[in-house]
């Protein structure tokens, strides 16, 4: 088939590259002149584990290119998506000013029957408003819209693309579904569902899933703080939890708060589309106020260890991206304990494996270097904001070495606490007891 994406970011690269993999004929649309530019030049533009070599096998056979010319994009397209940013607006609802902006370019130069379809995670009624701004200009039976939203994951975004649990299209054209249908068939042969529904359904499941997956981390971490205080330990409370087949074992992690581009766009606009409703949606208003205090626990646990001034203090930084296995920085923790921990008065030296350029571009107060332990040289303390698999089994005597003070601040629980306290730290978590000086004391 062929299909164009407009939108070339995280979502709209992986897709390509993915349905280019699937023998289909690809051309990816972006008004970034120069990320296109990368891209005609074989420069794959975000870090997504295992994206590369599909990338260059699907671009060298021809399958996968790249424009800046949306008419030239779409030209031969049977299917058009639409991969581009919702950020949310100043009132926390999301931005549509992208989508709508395309569907009015579409509609100006669209000749032939095209199924546009809706990857972007938006709000109910979308697809309506891209259906009326289409029919301004175009008769009807030239087009359908249809809602596919993304379920991908940053850093698995590949494996989730290519083998995903579900596929959701949101359409009421028998004709259009069919085209998904075919579109689809090569990811589901082991018999997971395509569900097709009507749209504003399908674009309520993707809300509906982002925020309950934000909910269930923030539980979690209230959880954890409430262990901190009743002397329980949160890892056994987790694991405890887990086992449960009615609760499972996945986003039971506390730790220092959910971040990355979409759970808190999409918790904040799925609230003003309760409140568009006139529905008072409180567990949302409560999951984002509770996550906002978590994501700068660990700068105040620094604080208070500190007696709350930081002046002359060097804290080493371990991971800056919002989650492992990205280079992703949008609403990453760290950035808001960095901000945090400078304004205290300290100095941060950071290390994250993939990150380091996005944050120097925002943060150039940051010494970045090259290597864990270099983060550590003379620092006062080490505080752990991502958990790379890379920081999980840490020479603990190194490390200790390379600090002025053997004092770890964990935001994601990496190490059981007889590691640190064998070798003699001060060592915070969340939810567990602290280890002091090589000795664990329930507080
Ligand atoms: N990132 C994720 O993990 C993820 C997962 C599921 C769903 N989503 C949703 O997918 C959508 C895209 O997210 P993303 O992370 O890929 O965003 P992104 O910011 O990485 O990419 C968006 C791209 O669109 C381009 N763009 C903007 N205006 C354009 C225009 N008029 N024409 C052509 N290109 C244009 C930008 O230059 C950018 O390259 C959002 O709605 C997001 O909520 C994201």
């Amino acid at each position: 088939m062929n299909i164009a994406v407009v939108g070339t970011g995280y979502v709209g690269l992986v897709s390509g590259v993915c349905f280019a993999e699937t023998g289909n004929n690809v051309i990816c649309v972006d008004i970034d002149k120069n990320k296109v530019e990368r891209l005609r030049n074989g420069e794959v533009v975000i870090y997504e584990p295992g994206l590369e070599p599909l990338f260059e096998r699907n671009a060298r056979q021809g399958r996968l290119k790249f424009t800046t010319d949306l008419a030239e994009g779409i030209k031969d397209a049977e299917i058009i998506f639409l991969a581009l940013p919702t950020p949310p607006g100043e009132d926390g609802s999301a931005d549509l000013k992208y989508i709508l902006g395309v569907a009015s370019d579409l509609s100006k130069i669209i000749t032939d029957y095209k199924v546009i379809v809706d990857k972007s995670t938006v709000p109910v009624g979308t697809s309506e408003k891209v259906h009326a701004i289409l029919a301004d200009n175009l008769d009807e039976s030239l087009f359908d819209v249809v809602s596919n939203p993304e379920f991908l994951r940053e850093g698995v975004a590949v494996d989730d693309f290519l083998k995903p649990d579900r596929v959701v299209i949101g359409t009421s054209s028998d004709r259009a579904a069919k085209v998904m249908k075919r579109l689809y068939d090569p990811f589901v042969r082991q018999g997971n569902p395509v569900i097709v529904m009507d749209e504003r359904s399908a674009e309520m499941t993707k809300y509906a899933a982002n925020s309950y997956l934000a909910t269930r981390i923030t539980f979690m971490n209230e959880i954890a703080n409430l262990c901190e205080l009743a002397g329980a330990d949160v890892d056994c409370v987790r694991r405890g939890m887990g086992t449960d087949s009615r609760i499972g074992k996945r986003f039971l992690f506390p730790g220092i708060g959910y971040g990355g581009s979409c759970f808190p766009k999409d918790v904040s606009a799925l609230g003003k589309t309760a409140t568009q409703h006139g529905y008072d949606f409180k567990i949302l208003e409560s999951v984002m106020s509770v996550n906002e205090h978590q994501k700068r626990k660990l700068a105040r646990m620094i604080k208070e260890h500190f007696g709350n001034d930081l002046t002359g203090k060097t804290i080493a930084l371990w991971g800056l991206a919002f989650k492992p296995d990205t280079d992703d920085i949008r609403e990453a923790p760290a950035l808001y304990i960095i901000d945090e921990l400078i304004a205290a008065g300290a100095k941060i030296r950071a290390f994250d494996p993939e990150a380091m350029a996005n944050v120097a571009k925002e943060k150039p107060e940051v010494t970045m270097v090259d290597d864990q332990y270099e983060a550590l040289d003379g620092a006062d303390a080490l505080a752990i904001c991502t958990e790379w698999k890379v920081f999980r089994t840490p020479s603990f005597p190194a490390v200790k070495k390379m600090l002025s003070t053997p004092l770890i601040f964990d935001g994601r629980n990496l190490y059981d606490l007889e590691a640190p306290k064998e070798h003699g730290f001060t060592y915070y978590s969340i939810g567990r007891a602290v280890v002091k000086a090589g000795e664990v004391v329930t507080v």
